[in-house]
C-alpha cells in the first residue's frame, strides 16, 4: 500500500515555427528542479500557421534539442496551438459513464465541432459538476483534425521521441503560469494578474483570476517584427539580423531608431488587450508579468508599465527552481520556457 509509484520523466516541448524548447523537471523538496534544457532554432519554412510542412527537419531540430539537453528521457509532452484544435464544455446528466458517455459526447460533438468527425481526434475530461444544474457535469471536449496530431508525432518519432501527452497551448500555458505564482501579489491567491506570452509571431495576453485564466486574447504581433525592422532598415537577412541582435552589434542608431519604437508598439498592443479586456466588464489586473523571447528586450516590463499604470516585471517560471548543473542555460531562456513547463508539468499530473 505504501509503495512508491516511481515516475517515469517526462520532457516538455514546445514547437513553434521558430524554435523548439524543451525542458525537463522533477520533483524536488516540494517544489521542482530543472534536469535537462535546450532550446534549437527551427529552420524556416518547416512549420507555417501552425502546420508541420517538413516533419523529418523538425524532427533533426527535436533530435539536436535533446541530444544538447543530455538528457536520455525519450517520452514527450507536445502541445498544439490554439488554431489547430477546438474546445468546448458542454454539460452531460451525472449517472452517464464509460462508454455510455462515450457515445453520447461524441454525438454532441459532432454538432458542436465545426471539422468533419471522420478527420476529427477527439478526447474529453470530466471537470465536475455542473454549476447550473445539480444533476448535470461539465465535460470539457477537445478536437483537434488528426492530421495535426499525426505530423507533430511523426516529427517526434524521426527524433527518437514518443508524444506519451498531447495536451492544447492554452492549457499548458495556464499550468506554466502557476510557476509564476512566486512573482504575484498573494501568491496569486484570489488576484487579478496579467500574463503576456510575446513569442516571435504572437503576442497572447490572458488574464489570471486565482491563477486560472479567465480571459485569453492573441495578437499577430511579435519579435519576428523586430528581426523585419532591422532586416529592411539595415538591408540584412533573416537570420543575420538575428545573430547580429544577440550578438549586440548593430549600429548605434538601433536602440532609438528601430528598438524603442518597436517597444512602444509592443506596450500599445498590451495597452489595447487591456482596454478589450476591461471593456468586457474585467477585473482591473494589479500586476502585469511579460514572458516570452520579447521580454528579453530591454527596458520592456518598464515601458508596460508607464503604458498602462500597471506594476509590470519579467516573468520567471524557473524563478523558485534548482538547476542542474548541466541545465544552467536554463536561467537565460526562462521568460521564453512558459509553455515548455506547462507540458513538463504534465509529468507530475
Ligand atoms: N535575448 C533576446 N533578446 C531579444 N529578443 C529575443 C531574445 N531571444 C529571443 N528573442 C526574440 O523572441 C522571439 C522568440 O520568442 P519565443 O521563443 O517566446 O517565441 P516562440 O514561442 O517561438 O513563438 P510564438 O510563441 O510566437 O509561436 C524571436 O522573435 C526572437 O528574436
Ligand atoms: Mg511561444
Amino acid at each position: 500500500m505504501f509503495a512508491t509509484r516511481r515516475r517515469r520523466p517526462l520532457l516538455g516541448l514546445d514547437i513553434t515555427p521558430s524554435s523548439v524548447k524543451l525542458i525537463e523537471l522533477s520533483a524536488h523538496r516540494g517544489g521542482y528542479r530543472v534536469e535537462a534544457f535546450a532550446a534549437e532554432a527551427c529552420p524556416p519554412e518547416t512549420i507555417s500557421d501552425s502546420t508541420i510542412v517538413d516533419a523529418e527537419a523538425v524532427g533533426d531540430a527535436i533530435r539536436r534539442a535533446v541530444r544538447r539537453s543530455g538528457s536520455r528521457t525519450r517520452e514527450a509532452a507536445i502541445a498544439l496551438s490554439g488554431d489547430s484544435a477546438i474546445t468546448r464544455v458542454i454539460e452531460m446528466p451525472r449517472h452517464l459513464r464509460g462508454a455510455e458517455l462515450e457515445e453520447r459526447l461524441e454525438l454532441e460533438a459532432e454538432r458542436r465541432i465545426p471539422f468533419p468527425m471522420e478527420e476529427v481526434s477527439f478526447d474529453f475530461d470530466v471537470v465536475g459538476p455542473s454549476s447550473r444544474h445539480p444533476d448535470m457535469h461539465d465535460v470539457l471536449i477537445v478536437a483537434a483534425r488528426t492530421e495535426n496530431v499525426e505530423q507533430r508525432q511523426a516529427a517526434l518519432e524521426a527524433a527518437g521521441l514518443l508524444a506519451r501527452v498531447v495536451d492544447i497551448e492554452a492549457f499548458a500555458v495556464e499550468k506554466g503560469c502557476r510557476l509564476l505564482s512566486h512573482q504575484m501579489p498573494g501568491a496569486g491567491a484570489g488576484k487579478v494578474v496579467a500574463v503576456v506570452d510575446a513569442g516571435a509571431t504572437t503576442t497572447r495576453f490572458c488574464v489570471l483570476d486565482d491563477l486560472k485564466v479567465s480571459y485569453a486574447r492573441d495578437v499577430a504581433f511579435g519579435g519576428n517584427r523586430l528581426n523585419e525592422d532591422v532586416m529592411r532598415k539595415y538591408g540584412m537577412g533573416f537570420e543575420g539580423a538575428c545573430r547580429a541582435r544577440e550578438r549586440g552589434s548593430l549600429p548605434d542608431d538601433y536602440r532609438t531608431g528601430v528598438l524603442a519604437p518597436f517597444i512602444d508598439a509592443m506596450a500599445e498592443h498590451v495597452g489595447r488587450l487591456l482596454e478589450i479586456y476591461r471593456s468586457s466588464d474585467g477585473a482591473s489586473p494589479e500586476r502585469i508579468l511579460i514572458c516570452g523571447g520579447c521580454a528579453k528586450l530591454p527596458g520592456i516590463a518598464d515601458a508596460l508599465a508607464s503604458h498602462t499604470g500597471i506594476a509590470a516585471a519579467v516573468g520567471n517560471p524557473l524563478g523558485e527552481m534548482r538547476l542542474a548543473p548541466r541545465a544552467e542555460g536554463a536561467h537565460a531562456a526562462a521568460p521564453t520556457l512558459l509553455t515548455a513547463c506547462g507540458l513538463a508539468l504534465r509529468g507530475f499530473d
